[in-house]
């Protein structure tokens, strides 16, 4: 197995395994961002190099550094190779020089964007972003464009990390959508506005790293840090039924995969389970979703509700008794 050395920590992976992967098993910091790379959806990555990283040394047989940083996502390790993401300040640079890019069209929409508290952008505004912009010239506009009754595209906040189109590709039985045109006027089209209407679509709201794809069954209905995850389960005949339900109150306000760390789904869910079953007897409940994130996405999560309830019991336990004089009213 290929032993790989990635920010001076080293891990032996399976042959093939990318230099991101590699950082994955490693965990921490010290994993690049993806923006555009999707484990389950092949062909993905390669799009947005976010996840660049400088290869000093190519491998034991060949120990000559890489002369270009290279998109971990599709870089596979070779034994011996050693690999600088948070330790290289080229990386860093280069990585903050991305998101500028990335954000030179991108529209203020924050405020009243139902991604946000959950957007990937953000998160790499947020670590890599400069306070203001350099860009002089207006921002891209785009004719507003009606996909069905079930997504909402937002074209001017797309990253065109062709997630979306993988999905339409590869779950979807007939493409109906894709990237139309190159460069600066490419955009996320469905070929003759047809709607998207097959049994997987719904996905493509999953795998949107940003706030183009939004479920329009949730849209404006909360901000997502006021919900609360949990893990549920029925029987589906046409997917595995494994859902997560976002509640408020008493509510199912909206039906999702699960994703994991990397905020990747699990599994891939269908139309009916993420749309059409938003009562609470539909599902069979089974705990609270873990919110393994930095963002605000994990602030008033019970989980977190449960821990500070537990802490100021322990707090409580350790303050001295509070003296009484017999009078308890
Ligand atoms: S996609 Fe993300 S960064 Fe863009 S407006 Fe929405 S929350 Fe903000
Ligand atoms: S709509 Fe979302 S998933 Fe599709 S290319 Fe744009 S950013 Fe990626
Ligand atoms: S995640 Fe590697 S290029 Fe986008």
């Amino acid at each position: 197995m290929p032993k790989v050395t990635i920010d001076g920590i080293s891990i032996e992976v399976p042959e093939g395994t990318s230099i991101l992967n590699a950082a994955r098993m490693i965990g921490g910091e010290i994993v690049p961002p993806a923006m555009c790379y999707y484990t389950k959806l092949e062909t993905s990555g390669g799009y947005c190099r976010t996840c660049m990283v400088k290869v000093v040394k190519g491998s034991e047989k060949d120990p000559r550094p890489m002369p270009k940083l290279v998109a971990s996502c599709r870089q596979p390790v070779m034994d011996g190779m050693e690999v600088q993401n948070i330790t290289s300040p080229e990386v860093v640079e280069a990585r903050a020089g991305v998101v500028e890019f990335l954000l030179m069209n991108h529209p203020l929409d924050c405020p009243i964007c139902d991604q946000a508290g959950e957007c990937n952008l953000q998160d790499l505004g947020y670590e890599h972003g400069k306070d203001g912009t350099r860009y002089e010239f207006g921002r891209r506009e785009f004719e507003k464009k009606d996909i069905g009754d079930k997504i909402q595209l937002h074209m001017t906040r797309c990253i065109l990390c062709y997630r979306c189109v993988k999905v339409a590709d590869q779950l979807c039985p007939s493409r109906v959508h894709g990237v139309m045109n190159r460069g600066d006027v490419a955009e996320i089209s469905t070929y003759i506005e047809k709607a998207i209407d097959n049994e997987m679509s719904g996905n493509m709201i999953d795998v949107c790293p940003v706030g183009a794809l939004t479920d329009k069954t949730f849209r404006f209905k909360s901000r997502v840090w006021f919900t609360k995850p949990v893990e549920a389960h029925r029987n589906c005949t046409k997917c595995s039924g494994n859902v997560r339900l976002w509640f408020k109150g008493e509510d199912v306000l909206r039906v999702t995969g699960r994703k994991d760390q990397w905020g990747e789904v699990k599994e891939f869910i269908c139309n009916e389970c993420r749309y059409d079953k938003k009562n609470v007897s539909d599902w069979v409940i089974e705990q609270p979703t873990h919110v393994d994130r930095h963002s605000v996405i994990s602030q008033n999560h019970y989980e977190n509700l449960k821990q500070m309830k537990l802490d100021t019991q322990r707090l409580k336990a350790k303050l001295p008794e509070k003296k009484t004089n017999g009078n308890t009213k």
